[in-house]
């Protein structure tokens, strides 16, 4: 068999084969007439609409969204038609919906429930943006893989959204950083990962970026399939890069980009058409406060890993454009570089990018990562799972990470007071 990646990849996807799957009946038997998996995502204006997304077993044939505004069930309330698709993994077809409800009042909340026109979910609700919002906050994961040690499965997830929730249930949205699931390819990996997240995501939008896990099959690596066909996101990327994104949410500008080139190089150079959307994607933007997220980090922890590629690609231009603070995740550990630009320490935070790793959600720890040159900050969370809670204000944006259980490990803030225009660099 001729194989396409380096010894490193290999290994590491062979070792994963011989990891056992958490087993299916843990998330349940798998799909059901009743819609499972309901998860908020936008694919429009936070403000005005709202995209629903949920999954059933293949006897369902249509699907609805019933909503109003108000927090009573949305009984005999208008509904919206949802469009419909198969999706297959190793555990059968099962069939998804997705709708996208448009012209909702600003700064309003709505209830809604989603199934047949028979069979209804669980009432939630949802709240759009005020397009006048100046002070907000927002939830961060990191890797929320599966480990070994969890049990069940997944629980070390369940445990850090839902405390992260509960503590935050005035958070706007989330950001997942890549790799939620441990393997991409497999549905129990899914509906666990699904289960664990209900009453969250069915709650605040979640607007993922992919990691390399997401990529990983049986035994080669692709482009992530599940995640792309089980969120639905806005289609504002680079043609053929539908895991890369762009959304605003008040004065706060999100660019999701993928930094997988090591796991699809077999499609060609996927960091070129990026990194050309970028430049046109954030010189567009008036936005005040500018982000970017993806997997692996730039400025990252571990002591085997330099993401040289990814670094030279990406930096140059998110540094041009005054990106404020940089996701990624991958190295499992949490650290904070002092401000960044041009891979030069500089001493405010209006003359560089902050680059940070945020740790991990879910269980998977490592032992083999450091602090390194740039850091001002490095945590080992070996014993913890841990989330960030972005508060964006008008002149500051403060991140405070948090152990699961809510003891604050670090805390920075962005001075917006200062910084300079993006032709000043
Ligand atoms: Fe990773």
């Amino acid at each position: 068999m001729k194989y396409r990646h380096s010894p490193a990849v290999l290994v590491l996807l062979l070792a994963l084969t011989l990891l056992p799957a958490p087993p299916a009946d843990v998330a349940g038997s798998g799909a059901t007439p009743v819609p499972d998996h309901i998860t908020l995502t936008w694919t429009g204006d936070p403000a005005t609409s709202i995209t629903i997304s949920w999954r059933t077993d293949t006897s369902v044939t249509a699907g609805f969204v019933q909503y109003q505004p108000g927090n009573a069930i949305p009984h005999g309330a208008p509904q919206v038609k949802a469009e419909a698709r198969d999706f297959s993994t190793d555990l059968g077809t099962s069939r998804l919906f997705s709708a996208t409800l448009v012209n909702l009042a600003p700064n309003r909340q709505y209830s809604y429930r989603v199934g047949d026109g028979n069979r209804w979910s669980e009432m939630r609700s949802f709240s759009t943006a005020d397009p006048k919002i100046r002070s907000f906050k927002f939830l961060v994961f990191g890797d929320s893989q599966w480990h070994l040690n969890d049990n069940p499965p997944y629980l070390p997830w369940r445990n850090t959204v839902h405390n992260a929730y509960n503590a935050n249930p005035d958070a706007r949205f989330m950001i997942n950083v890549g790799d939620l699931v441990d393997w991409g390819q497999r549905g129990a990996h899914w509906n666990a990962w699904f289960a664990a997240a209900k009453g969250v995501i069915d709650r605040i939008p979640i607007m993922p970026a992919s990691g390399n896990h997401e990529s990983y099959g049986s035994r080669d690596t692709m482009r992530p399939k599940f995640w792309t066909e089980q969120f639905t996101l806005p289609r504002n990327g680079p043609d053929g890069h539908s895991n890369v994104y762009s959304f605003d949410y008040g004065p706060l500008h999100v660019v999701v980009l993928d930094s997988q080139q090591e796991e699809q190089k077999q499609y060609g150079d996927i960091l070129k058409p990026q990194v050309e959307w970028l430049e046109a994607d954030l010189k567009a933007s008036k936005a005040t406060w500018k982000i970017a997220v993806f997997h692996r980090p730039p400025y990252g922890v571990h002591i085997k890993r330099n993401e040289k590629e990814i670094r030279e690609a990406f930096c140059p231009v998110l540094e041009k454009y005054g990106v404020d603070i940089v996701f990624g995740a991958h190295d499992h550990g949490i650290a904070r570089t002092y401000p960044v630009r041009n891979g030069a320490r500089m001493q405010r935070t209006s003359e560089g990018t902050i680059y940070y790793v945020v740790g991990h959600s879910g269980g998977k720890v490592y032992k083999d990562i450091e602090k390194k040159e740039l850091h001002a900050f490095f945590h080992n969370p070996v014993d913890h799972p841990n989330y960030l809670v972005v508060n964006v204000g008008e002149k500051q944006m403060t991140v405070r990470v948090m152990k699961q259980d809510g003891t604050l490990i670090d805390t920075f803030s962005v001075d917006k007071k200062k910084r300079s225009r993006p032709t000043d660099y």
